[in-house]
């Protein structure tokens, strides 16, 4: 495989399951350099084992993204271990289902914790290690619900557009800087988080996307995966829907 990401050190957040593993994959594929972070211990190292038994680096760091400290403990293990930090993908989030009414206010904090301020502290406690690079990317994982509504978790989908808001501000404040800001929105992804979700209700889930087929954690990776590379030096503050067609209709 082309080494698209040569010499990149990859800080990847919720690396231990779904959509971030195959960022984790890919990326170290590709050449990258990867901190597998997420607060699930066993299962991030065991990405880490599948990384390193293909000959990649990477290593896991315990991280948990709504708390600043343990951010900046986690910037520093990439930079110790691997010399510097190039790029981040914010991917870590969680969905908890809560309409306008029947939400908890625990509930909205929860939600907006990881999935908002989580991405926020990513970007500022990564920053200086990022711009000392001098050409940097970040991905944040925003999701087709940032951009539409459903009934299903006002919380999530306030979370998730205003990572959209996040991402396109950092653009702008650092496009001179050597570091680009993208957002990639997942459309309907097989991974632990939609839950468990039965065969007829998945069936006509597909049927009513145009490819007729939901998605694999590796559609975005691969996004991702352009948008960190090189090839992407002229891409910031860039939106890009990766859902089979969903967001045409
Ligand atoms: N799967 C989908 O259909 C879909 C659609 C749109 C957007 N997304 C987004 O993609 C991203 C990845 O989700 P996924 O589908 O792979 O789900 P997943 O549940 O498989 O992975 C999410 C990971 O985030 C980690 N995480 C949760 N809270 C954390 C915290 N406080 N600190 C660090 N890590 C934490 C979890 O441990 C888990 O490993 C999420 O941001 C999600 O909102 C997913």
């Amino acid at each position: 495989m082309n080494k698209r990401l040569q010499n990149k050190v990859a800080l990847i957040t919720g690396g231990a399951s779904g959509i971030g593993a195959a960022h984790v994959r890919l990326f170290s594929d590709a050449g990258a350099k990867v901190l597998v972070c997420d607060v699930q211990e066993e299962l991030g190292c065991r990405v880490v084992d599948d990384v390193k038994r293909k000959s990649g680096e990477a290593e896991f760091f315990r991280l948990d993204v709504t708390d600043e400290s343990n951010w900046k403990k986690a910037v520093a293990e990439a930079v110790g271990r691997f010399g510097s930090l190039t790029t981040l993908i914010n991917n870590a989030g969680i969905f908890i289902p809560g309409g306008v009414e029947s939400e908890s206010n625990e509930g909205w904090n929860r939600v907006v914790a990881v999935n908002q301020t989580g991405v926020w502290l990513g970007m500022k406690t990564a920053m200086p290690e990022l711009l000392k690079s001098g050409n940097a990317a970040i991905v944040n994982i925003s999701s087709l619900y940032g951009l539409v509504g459903s009934p299903e978790g006002i919380a999530y989908h306030a979370s998730k557009a205003a990572v959209r808001a996040m991402s396109k501000a950092a653009a702008v404040e650092y496009a001179r800087r050597g570091l680009r800001v993208n957002t990639v929105y997942p459309g309907v992804i097989k991974t632990p988080i939609l839950g468990e979700v039965p065969d007829y209700m998945m069936k006509a889930l597909e049927e009513a996307l145009p490819m007729g087929r939901i998605g694999i954690p590796e559609d975005i990776a691969y996004a991702s995966l352009y948008l960190c590379s090189d090839e992407a030096q002229f891409v910031t503050g860039a939106d890009l829907c990766v859902d089979g067609g969903a967001y045409a209709i």
